[in-house]
Parts: structure tokens; sequence; C-alpha cells
């Protein structure tokens, strides 16, 4: 064996030049690369004021301007090198960085790959000072107090990297996609946008508690916050807070999901995860929900040093922000949303009622006064076999009665009654969904609120409310379930028959209580109470259907919310059952009790609000 020949590259270290070509490889990909690394500058330096000026989609020109506290003539030309920061002096620094920048890579890098100058000024200075990058020349220049920093002709000595460049307008796209994401987290700062000498956006710095939504509908426009629900959840030190948009507002492509980390947008897997998990209830198949969230996080418990352009982080304890994030999620949309208004500043609530949290429980829990024979109406193919019987104790200014073995639950059942002199006495404007009027078309629910005119899809709701319920009794104290008076057989296949023997356990979770009366069939003896009115054949037959598909230990984990959302719809109010007012009114105020009641548990709105404004719009008449 011969030994292998000397190596004819002697190791040398590479000139600072290539260095920072190599690192340009990393931070800088595309016109928008080098935007966020100014914009994260300007931001870092304090700006109020940040404009951005663009030529051939940033390829000819990035100008970013700002009015920061500026650079001293003297660290002009080190602002440039290679690891020089004035952000972070050493370790314990960097493990609680609060600036967007800190690698003091970035000028270093895209002035190795353009041409760029730097003119600043500092307060202490009567007037700037611009530094060209390539001939290392400073000479003063006029400006206020602030820096701008200019980029032309990104990759003009790197042919190479020039090649994967897109059209114009593509990077002009990607170069916008970063402003917006800096504009939200910033709605205290102003931002301008030109491309080509043409303004495109101006956003000014707004103040206040509502600056973060009137920047939301700068940025993403008014229809993003009238489709959305606040978030704010605290657990610990960690914080959730910004919008969630309504799964009306879903969209096929992932193009309006902002996640920030401290500030810093992230495209991070946990939080699109927890996110993601939250909507999971409201949002079937493909749709992609839009938001804009900021966590909030010990800056000890995330890592932003692991991808050169930070776009990346790691947490300390990931579960804790998943958890935080979908309960944040999860508990913003599970509010009734009430007023879409156009106008975001207008309060969309009558003024008694409270902006968040749940309605106040007096106004929840009328419903007494309804007879079950009426409520009974609701529901879909009644089964002859159960009698509405016990309606002769369902009398006013009485307590409820618990359900008997005999008698259907009432499906609107109240958690307990109310004087229904106090119906009567009731101005439209005290419930939320307000008073019903009218049914149109044995579809929707008609009814009158202090804004104006509410239509509920009676179906959809219905079957909200109704799975809502049994998730609540799922995770308390388990479905409660009601004999059928007379079972119901019907002929089941050998699998079926097989499914019921194999899974007693699930099936009793499920409130269902099915025997085997034959090789081919089956009898299902008892149902789930809020069930109780809808088709039990049929009910029996989709949760076996899912039991085959799914396995028991899956129906019971993972695919509950499914069987759930399955049994719920089988039980809900039919269209073309004719409700009276009273019917309405129990489920108006079952939808304000129920969690996540403006969405049918395939996504869709279960009601609109239209207001008196926009009725007057409609008849051309002028207040
Ligand atoms: N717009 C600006 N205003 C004031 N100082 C700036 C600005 N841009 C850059 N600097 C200074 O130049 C330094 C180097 O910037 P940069 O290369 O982006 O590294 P980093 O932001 O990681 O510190 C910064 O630390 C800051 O002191
Ligand atoms: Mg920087």
């Amino acid at each position: 064996m011969t030994n292998p020949p000397p190596s004819p590259h002697p190791i040398r270290e590479l000139p600072d030049e290539l260095i920072s070509q190599i690192a340009a490889g990393e931070v800088v990909e595309r016109p928008a690369s080098v935007l966020r690394e100014l914009l994260d500058n300007a931001l870092d330096a304090g700006a109020m004021q940040i404009s951005v000026r663009l030529l051939a989609g940033g390829v000819r020109l990035i100008s970013v301007e700002d009015n920061g506290w500026g650079i001293a003539p003297e660290q002009l030309a080190v602002a440039l090198k290679r690891h020089a920061t004035s952000k972070i002096s050493n370790l314990q620094d960097l493990e609680s960085v609060s600036t967007m920048g800190f690698r003091g890579e970035a000028l270093a890098a895209i002035a190795s790959v353009s041409d760029l100058s730097l003119t600043s000024r500092t307060h202490a200075q009567p007037h700037a000072m611009v530094l060209q990058a390539r001939t290392g020349e400073i000479h003063p220049a006029a400006r206020e107090v602030g820096t701008t920093v200019e980029v032309q002709d990104l990759f003009f000595n790197t042919p190479a990297r020039r090649k994967f460049l897109k059209t114009d307008a593509t990077e002009l796209a990607h170069c916008l996609d970063t402003v917006r994401r800096h504009a939200l987290a910033r709605p205290d700062v102003g931002f301008s946008i030109w491309h080509e000498g043409k303004s495109l956006s101006q956003w000014r710095a707004h103040s206040g508690p509502d600056a973060v939504s009137l920047r939301m509908s700068d940025v993403l426009g008014e229809p993003f916050l009238t489709e959305s629900v606040r978030v704010n959840f605290s657990a610990g030190p960690m914080r959730v807070h910004g919008f969630a948009g309504t799964p009306a507002a879903s969209r096929a492509r992932a193009d309006q999901q902002f996640a920030y980390v401290n500030g810093r947008f992230v495209r991070d897997k946990v939080i699109a995860h927890g996110v993601r998990s939250a909507y999971d209830d409201v949002l079937h198949g493909q749709r992609q929900a839009v938001y804009v969230l900021f966590v909030e996080i010990d800056p000890a418990g995330v890592d932003v040093n692991v991808h050169p352009t930070k776009i990346e982080v790691r947490f300390r304890d990931s579960r804790e922000v998943h958890q935080a994030v979908r309960t944040a999620v999860d508990n913003a949309l599970a509010l009734p949303r009430l007023g879409q208004t156009a106008n975001p500043n207008e309060s969309p609530l009558p003024p008694s009622a409270p902006r968040t949290g749940s309605w106040p429980q007096t106004r929840l829990d009328w419903s007494a006064g309804h007879r079950v024979a009426e409520l009974d109406a609701l529901w879909g193919a009644a089964q002859p076999a159960i009698a509405p019987g016990g309606s002769a104790q369902w009398l006013q200014d009485q307590p409820l009665p618990p359900p008997s073995r005999v008698a259907p639950a009432n499906p609107f059942q109240p958690s307990h009654a109310e004087p229904a002199s106090a119906l009567a006495n009731s101005a439209p404007t005290d419930w939320p969904l307000g008073r019903a009027l009218a049914q149109l078309q044995g579809i929707y629910i008609l009814a009158e609120n202090e804004l104006g005119l509410i239509v509920v899809d009676m179906h959809a709701a219905h079957e909200r409310v109704v799975y809502e319920r049994l998730k609540t009794q799922w995770d308390g104290q388990g479905i409660e379930c009601q004999p059928l008076l007379i079972p119901a057989s019907f002929q089941a296949s050998a699998q079926e028959v097989a499914c019921v023997e194999s899974n007693p356990e699930a099936l009793h979770r499920l409130g269902l209580e099915i025997s085997v009366l034959s090789p081919a069939s089956l009898a299902v003896r008892s149902v789930p109470n809020s069930l109780a009115q809808g088709d039990a054949v049929a009910l029996a037959r989709s949760v076996l259907e899912d039991l085959q598909a799914h396995g028991a230990s899956q129906v019971l984990e993972r695919a509950r919310n499914e069987t759930l959302s399955t049994m719920a719809c089988h039980s809900a109010v039919r269209a073309n059952r004719r409700l009276t007012i009273d019917e309405m009114n129990a489920l108006l105020r079952q939808m304000e009790a129920t969690e996540r009641a403006d969405q049918c548990n395939h996504g869709r709105p279960t009601w609109r609000q239209i207001s008196v404004a926009e009725l007057d719009a409609l008849f051309m008449r002028g207040r």
C-alpha cells in the first residue's frame, strides 16, 4: 500500500472579505433578507419612523432611513466590521438578549456582496457623515439625527447568487412581507414604503390600547380584524397575546400566520402546532388559520442563536410553550363573539355586555317556561318509542325536574329556572343574541338585538350546542345517558356485531348501550341524554363506524372530538322544522352559554349580525 501524496494546498487563513461573503451566503439570500437586517438595526437604534425605498424589487437599491440614535463618525467603519456589535459583550448578554441583532455580522456580510453606504448623525454632531463601504471614503452629508443605509446592486460581485434571484415583482413581494412582519410587531413605529418612487404603504405610528388592532388593520386589512378574536393569556411569566382569525376567515394558504417570540418574527413548529391544535375543533380539512400571535417569554427560556437569520428559535421547555399557545387560542375561540361591525373602534357589544369573558349567568339561564313538548319539536326524526312525557312538570317558576327515566331531557336544559316574567320585562338588548322574531325558510332564526338584526343558522348552531355539551360531559362526569323506553333494534353486519362485542367500555363511555340480539342484529338500549331525540339507530351505526375505523383507544383519545361531533350532527335540529318563538329564544340563550358557538362543527358561522346601519344603507336611509 502506498501513502497518499502530500496535499498540494497549504492551509491558509481566509481573507476577511471572503469570510464575509461566505457569511453572506447564510444571512443574505435575497433583497428581503437585507431589508430584514436593516429594519432590525433601525428598531434596535430606537427609531420611531422608518422609510424604505426600493428600486427593481430591491435588487438595484434597498434604502432604509431611520430616526434612531445614529452612529458616531468614528464608529461608522467599526459598524461594518465582522463581528462588531454594540448589542452584546459577553455570554450572559447573549443568553438574555433583547435586541433584534447581536451577531454583528449583517452589515459586514451585506457590504461584501453589494455597494453599501452608511450615512448617520447622532445628537452630538452638527451634521451627518457618510461612509462608502467599498472605498472606505468618509465625508460630510446632510440629514437629521438617525441613520440611512443604502444597499445598491445586490450580488453584483457574486453572479452565481444573483442568478437565483426571481423577478423584480417576486423580490418586491418578499420585501413587502418583511416590512409587514416588522410593522405588525411594532405598531408604535411609523413605516413608509416606496417602490420606484411610488408610495406603496404609509403606516403611521399608533399608541394607546388600540395600537395593535389599528396596525393589524393597516397591514392585513380591516376584514382580518373584524373576522378575528383577541387572544390574551398568561401562564406564569409567559404571555400569549394577539389576534386569531375566526374559522370563517381561514384561507387555503398559510400566508397570514404571524408568530413572534419576544418581538422577533419566527417560524416555529411548536407554536404553529399549538395554534393548529387549538383550531382542530373548529377548522376541519385543509383550511389554514390566520393569526398574529406574540409570545412573551423569559429570554433565558429561549435560544435565539440557533439560526443565522434568527428566524428559528429553540425553547428550553417547548411543551410549556405549546400548551400556552394552544390554551390561549383555544380560550379565545371559545368565547362567543358578538357584533361583527366593520369599524374596529366601535364597540361591537351593547354597552352593558362585557367585552370579554362569558356572559353573565343571569342572562344565560333563561328558558324556564318552555314545555318539553314544544322543545321536542326541535329534534329531527323523533322516535315514536319515546313519549314526551313529563311536560306537565315544566311549569313556570318551578325548578326543573330531574330527568326521568322515560322523559327525554330538554335539549335546552338550563342549569336553573328563572321566572318567566323576567322574559316579559326584558328589552331585546338584554341578550347578546337578541330576542327571536321569526323563522325564515325553515332554516334561519331571525332575532333582534341592540345592533340590529341577528340571523342564525339553526341547524349549525344547535349542532355546536349539542357537541359542546357532549364534550363538557365527557370531560366531567362522563356522558350522561338515558335508557330508551323501547330498545331500537336493527339489522347489523357481522363487523358491527363484533365491534359491539369487543368495545363495551368505549361504547359505555360514549353514552351508548348496545346489545347483541343475534349474529345479525343489534339493539340500542340507551343513548346520551343530549341525543335522546335523535335517530338512535343512525347514531349507533355511525359510532360503530368510527370505532371500526379508528379503534376504541383512538376514539377515546384522539378521535373523540370527531366522534362526538358526528354524534352531535346526528341529533341536531333538522331544517324545515317549525320552531315556536320560545324554542328559538331557548336556542339563542343556549348559544350564548356555549363555547365556540360562533361556528358549527365544520367551521361555518352559526350566526351573523346585520347592523341597523347596514340596513339603513340598503334602503339609502340617512340618519
Ligand atoms: N440603523 C442603525 N442605527 C444605529 N446603529 C446602527 C444601525 N445599524 C447598525 N448599527 C450599529 O452597527 C452595529 C453592527 O450592525 P450589524 O452588523 O447589523 O450587527 P448587530 O445588529 O448584530 O449588532 C450595530 O451593533 C449597531 O451598533
Ligand atoms: Mg443587525
